[in-house]
């Protein structure tokens, strides 16, 4: 085997087996905020849900950020070559910037929320301490640093081989298909460019934080929350997207028929390039001091960013099944499920992005109803699909069918009944982000409860799909 290409599978190895190590850590987390809502009485110390809710949060999507980044650049390796020192280098900067996270969180009580709004996070009213911003902070910029060098990397090894115009397809858009292009090429070339823009915003935000604290300069409160949302809404959305890269290289393989890029797929892809940096104003639509035709522009692109890529992704999806002798493992079965799932809460999610409805369900639970729906069905599908292909890739062997159709079927009850409580308290007017509710809305505490069975099955599933997948990677790492 070719001594670069062994060195990127093992660096892809230890990023997947870090990934499941931290997603059922942040899922018992998970578990653990959700039983405060479960509670009849109100908690004795809700500084903890806070807290825990932070690192949750920053813990899933870092976690789910860092492994579709790993899962494409591996992926990428058959036509450009990313550099697994980079990838190494932005696995230790990772590490390093979950201990500071964790440190601020459980050590500091930092609990001013993933996306750290501002001011919150520098005036807390003794909630926590100074250090524990300090911490935070810091450990966003090493994430921040080492996610951006990581990016520039795979997009320096794209442009390799091909031009900045033929890795986003232009050309299809005219009469060439010439230079062939896989789709991967075009989703992750979209995808990490749209990153840097919303990495560079972060990074303009905590120099404007730090300026805020040190009394340099009386800081916008409205352009923070613009700045940061563009970061924070970019980050997520471009981790599905980097979640469907993988989707379209490794699906066709389990048809046995070709996913190629066209022009409609060129045309769909590209124009995300575009529309995601304007989507996030979606976020915003509480805020009466942002001007109306921003909240317009908004509004069109929330409906015009989902729509091209689901419709081309959902049909070429079908038109690779449909009819072909498929091979039904779990890795196939997760990308299609997980197609379904990023189908259904992108709905949920261009429903609450209505200004109308929005004005009703705004921070109530259906926001995270739809955001966990094409997370956790969605990409976190995606991945664990990815993890089982590569697994079987590298250390092949087959356990009994009955078993592995067994986990999928608990993930996917786990994951569905586990949202539906969700939106069950959301179409309620259930708000989001209570450590414990009010009597007016004390029907939130019965669906916490109903949602605990659904978190404990989705459990049982994912310690099942360690001993699948999980013991195959480990095996292959040190084989
Ligand atoms: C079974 C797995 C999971 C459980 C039990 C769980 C549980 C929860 C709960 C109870 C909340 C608080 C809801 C509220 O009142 O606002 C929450 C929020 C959140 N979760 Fe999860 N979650 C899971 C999976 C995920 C995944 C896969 C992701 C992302 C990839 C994720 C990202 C988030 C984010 C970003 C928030 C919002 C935090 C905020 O509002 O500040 N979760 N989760």
């Amino acid at each position: 085997m070719d001594a670069a290409m062994d060195r990127i599978r093992r660096v892809t190895l230890v990023w997947m087996i870090t990934a499941l190590v931290l997603f059922p850590a942040m899922t018992l987390l998970g578990y653990l905020i959700r039983r405060f809502q479960a509670s009849p009485t109100p908690a004795a110390h809700p500084e903890w849900f806070y807290s825990l809710l932070t690192l949750h949060a920053l813990g899933m999507v870092g976690t789910w950020f860092v492994s579709s980044m790993a899962g494409v650049s591996y992926l990428l390796s058959r036509y450009v070559r990313p550099s697994p020192a980079v990838s190494l280098g932005a696995f230790f900067g990772t590490l390093a910037g979950v201990v500071l996270v964790c440190l601020a969180t459980v050590g500091g009580f930092f609990g001013a929320g993933w996306y750290f709004l501002f001011p919150l996070p520098l005036y807390p009213n003794g909630a926590w301490p100074a250090w524990a911003t300090a911490l935070f902070f810091g450990a966003l910029a090493l994430l921040g640093t080492s996610w951006l060098v990581w990016a520039l990397d795979v997009l320096r090894a794209i442009s390799q081989r091909y031009s900045l115009s033929a890795a986003l397809c232009l050309h299809y858009l005219g009469a060439s298909t010439e230079p062939e292009v896989p789709p991967i090429v075009l989703i992750t070339t979209v995808s990490l460019i749209v990153c840097i823009s919303g990495l560079v915003s972060a990074v303009i935000v905590l120099v404007l934080f730090a300026a805020h604290w040190a009394g340099w300069l009386n800081v916008d409160a409205l352009l923070m929350k613009n700045l940061t949302f563009l970061f924070g809404h970019t980050l997520v959305n471009i981790s599905l997207y980097l979640g469907l890269g993988i989707v379209y290289e490794v699906l066709p393989g389990y048809a046995g028929r070709p996913w190629k890029t066209n022009r409609i797929v060129a045309m769909a892809w590209s124009s995300i390039l575009f529309l995601v940096l304007f989507a996030y104003f979606h976020h915003l639509y509480m805020d009466f001091a942002q001007p109306g035709w921003v909240q317009t522009l908004g509004q069109i692109a929330s409906y015009f960013l989902s729509l091209p890529a689901a419709a081309v992704t959902i049909f070429g999806v079908l038109n690779l099944i449909y009819g072909a002798s498929m091979r039904w493992t779990p890795a196939s079965t997760l990308f299609v499920l997980g197609v379904l799932g990023w189908a259904i809460g992108g709905v949920a999610a261009v429903i609450d992005a209505t200004v109308a409805v929005n004005f009703v369900f705004h921070n109530t639970l259906w926001v995270p109803a739809h955001f966990h729906t094409y997370f956790l069905a969605g990409l976190v599908f995606f991945v664990l699909g990815f993890i089982d292909h590569l697994g079987r890739e590298l250390s092949p062997g087959e356990e009994p069918k009955g078993l592995s159709k067994f986990t999928v079927a608990l993930l996917v009850v786990g994951a569905y009944g586990f949202v539906a409580t969700f939106y069950w308290s959301g179409a309620s007017s259930v708000p989001r982000r209570f450590a414990a509710y009010p009597d007016e809305v004390m029907r939130g505490a019965a669906h916490a409860r109903t949602s605990l069975v659904f978190i404990h099955v989705f459990l049982l599933g994912m310690i099942l799909y360690l001993w699948m997948a999980g013991r195959r990677c480990v095996r292959a790492l040190f084989s």
